[in-house]
């Protein structure tokens, strides 16, 4: 969205889990738009994180825009409990649904927003028939499973790609970046057309967060 500064999203995963308490009020301080839930299952990914138990402690603690990134296989077993637990957006991966159209219905009629994820070997192509009934897509930039992983230079392109597919088709839905977003690149990355960028290790482990935050919108 042209005009507007980018929405960051710290990711929780690289917080200090002992008190996640005070990472919500670093990140609500700092400008945060969105706090990043990544929940990992072992098996879609290769690591395990937390379930909704956690989604919802920290749903209770923030006033932020509670965003659910689902890394698990088939997540239609699950997306009603992640919404319950206070998940405002949820989102799922396009490889691990096939019926994908079913499942972002279903999301929607629990009264969240709809997200899909790609991986960063699944062209943007594969969204063309269901962008229409997006709320985001979340574009991975690492392949998931952790944080501090190296940005995937050719994932500049595959935003620029999905913000040409939205104009036509959806041009309300919002493009975010995950995994290896820093001060340096976000301004290509927003250049591009993403909309919100998801930053753990960039926020969490900054010297400054509020600073690194203001450098990601692009207000410094
Ligand atoms: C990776 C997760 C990301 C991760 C990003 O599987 O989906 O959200 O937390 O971490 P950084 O910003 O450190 O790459
Ligand atoms: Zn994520």
């Amino acid at each position: 969205m042209p005009g507007k500064s980018t929405l960051i999203a710290p990711s929780i995963l690289s917080a200090d889990f002992s008190d996640l308490k005070s990472s919500l009020e670093l990140a609500e301080k700092a400008g945060a738009d969105w706090i990043h839930c990544d929940v990992m299952d072992g098996a879609f990914v290769p690591n395990i994180t937390f379930g909704p138990i956690v989604v919802q402690a920290i749903a209770k603690n923030t006033s932020l825009v509670v965003d659910t990134h689902l890394m698990i296989a088939d997540p239609d077993r699950y997306i009603e409990d992640f919404v319950k637990a206070g998940s405002h957006q949820v989102t799922v991966h396009q490889e691990a649904c096939p019926h994908l159209h079913r499942t972002i219905q279903f999301i929607r009629s629990l009264g969240a927003k709809a997200g899909v994820s790609i991986n960063p070997a699944t062209p943007v192509s594969v969204l063309e028939s269901i962008l229409p009934d997006l709320d985001l897509v979340l574009l991975m930039s690492v392949n998931p499973g952790f944080g501090g992983q190296k940005f995937i230079p050719s994932s500049i392109d595959k935003i620029a790609r999905l913000d040409q597919m939205r104009r036509n088709m959806n041009p309300q839905m919002l493009i975010a970046v995950d995994g290896g977003v820093t001060e340096e690149n976000a301004a290509e990355l927003s250049a591009a057309g993403a909309d919100a960028l998801i930053a753990g290790t960039a926020f969490f482990r900054a010297a400054d967060p509020a600073a690194a935050a203001r450098k990601i919108k692009g207000l410094a």
